[in-house]
């Protein structure tokens, strides 16, 4: 499990727990929390309690969750302002589109939102709730809007939800939720300190992701294993650091992130369009995608039917478009430009003569045979080859922390680029 640096002890985070279904899985969240040495204090909307029996948390924080904004304890005032300066993180799971409605909106009428605005911690919410709702562009504008003052999103993750229908909308992993929340408390930025300091603000950031689908015949095509998770953490972090982010994915099973504009396409051939046509707008191109380097020669108009291939069928593979090479001809003086490589070796010199052949400034190196690292899984172990040919070994982490970690050497590329056209 993802811990903040020094460990969870001791560390003062205010959980907000709203009514939604989900609530009763913030019980092992508490748990989970105040084991690990946390000081929870929990704050429950009047909804909420409707779910779940602050009780239950009572006994599992020591503490008595708060509810009132008006009823405070003999000898305590401003009960708000006094939750809210005593946090190290605010943390809201689950949190329902009517709270994150309250907050985009900057309203103060209970005692959960009251400390949102009185807070200087850092802002995590986890969302849970209906498909529909969760795709609401008031609750996809709203949540846009908190991406930008700061507020960190995990999930919603795409599965069966309460209503018994599939799509986004439900409460990421309680794992989940403790790495962004251990991450938000290492960053360490409030949304106040957020505003003065967001690294990307104004710079227009595009991002490639997840895999391509290459035809056979309409029902078959090549693909491999990128879940574009790498991708999609990278669009996240250069949201909140105030980039305006263009992420252009192949397909993949995560909802869009809050606040960025998502492309989604199928084949090499569609994400290189996609990519050209907005290139020359960006001042940052991260090329995460894996993108396929081969393609069937002919896709078959129709389902290509066994029967009539008893001895095998033979496929001819023709080379996709190298897209980064391409993009990498066309830039100009003020762009920087990230790399990824997927390797089943941590060769550097050939690592490093890819970095040259593909004119980027900036390598990612994963070797994909490395267990925690490169498809498919939350974390990743990366080594960042940079122009001066160093090498710079990563410790395995997260891929959201991986991804500030490659944005931190974008902002030092950009301070020295060419100037902005
Ligand atoms: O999506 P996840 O499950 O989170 O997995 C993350 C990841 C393993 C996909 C990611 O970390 C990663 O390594 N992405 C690059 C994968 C890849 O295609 O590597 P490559 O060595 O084949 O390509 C090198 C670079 O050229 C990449 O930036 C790639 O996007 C780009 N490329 C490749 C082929 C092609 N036809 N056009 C390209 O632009």
């Amino acid at each position: 499990m993802r811990r903040p640096e020094g460990g969870w002890q001791g560390k003062r985070v205010v959980l907000g727990v709203t009514g939604s279904i989900a609530a009763y899985k913030a019980v092992e969240l508490a748990r989970r929390l105040t084991q690990e040495g946390a000081q929870v204090q929990v704050v429950m909307t009047r909804a909420a309690t409707r779910f779940i029996a602050p009780l239950t948390f009572r006994e599992l924080t020591y503490r008595e969750p708060l509810v009132d904004l008006f009823d405070p304890p003999p000898g305590e005032l401003m009960r708000h302002v006094h939750v809210a300066e005593e946090a190290d993180l605010l943390l809201i799971a689950p949190a329902t589109a009517n709270i994150l409605a309250k907050m985009a909106a900057g309203l103060a009428d209970d005692l959960l939102t009251c400390t949102f605005l009185a807070t200087q911690a850092p802002v995590v919410v986890a969302p849970a709730m209906n498909r529909i709702m969760y795709l609401h562009p008031a609750t996809q504008e709203n949540l846009a809007k908190l991406a930008r003052w700061g507020v960190v999103a995990v999930g919603p993750e795409w599965g069966p939800l309460a209503t018994g229908i599939e799509g986004p909308g439900r409460l990421a992993s309680i794992d989940q939720i403790l790495a962004a929340a251990a991450e938000a408390i290492d960053r360490g930025q409030g949304l106040v300190q957020w505003a003065e300091s967001a690294d990307l603000k104004g710079v227009r950031v595009l991002v490639s992701a997840g895999p391509t689908r290459e035809a056979i015949d309409p029902v078959r095509f090549l693909t491999n294993r990128s879940s574009g998770k790498m991708g999609f953490a990278v669009a996240r972090a250069a949201r909140a650091r105030g980039a305006e982010v263009t992420l252009v994915t192949g397909p993949v099973a995560l909802a869009d992130p809050p606040g960025v504009r998502v492309i989604r396409v199928e084949s090499a051939a569609q994400m290189r369009a996609a990519l050209l046509e907005h290139f020359l707008q960006c001042d940052v191109l991260v090329m995460a995608a894996a993108v396929a380097d081969f393609r069937p020669r002919q896709q078959a108009p129709a389902k290509i039917k066994k029967g009539e291939h008893q001895e095998g069928l033979r496929l001819e593979l023709e080379r996709t478009e190298d897209i980064l090479t391409e993009l990498a001809g066309q830039r100009a003086p003020h762009q920087v430009l990230v790399g990824f490589a997927a390797e089943t070796n941590a060769d550097l010199a050939q690592a490093r003569a890819k970095r040259a052949a593909k004119g980027v400034d900036l390598l990612v190196l994963n070797d994909v045979l490395e267990p925690g690292a490169g498809f498919e899984s939350e974390t990743n172990r990366v080594t960042l080859l940079h122009r001066s040919g160093q090498a710079e070994p990563l410790p395995l982490m997260s891929k959201e922390a991986v991804a500030h970690q490659i944005l931190d050497r974008v902002v030092q590329l950009l301070a020295t680029s060419g100037p902005t056209s």
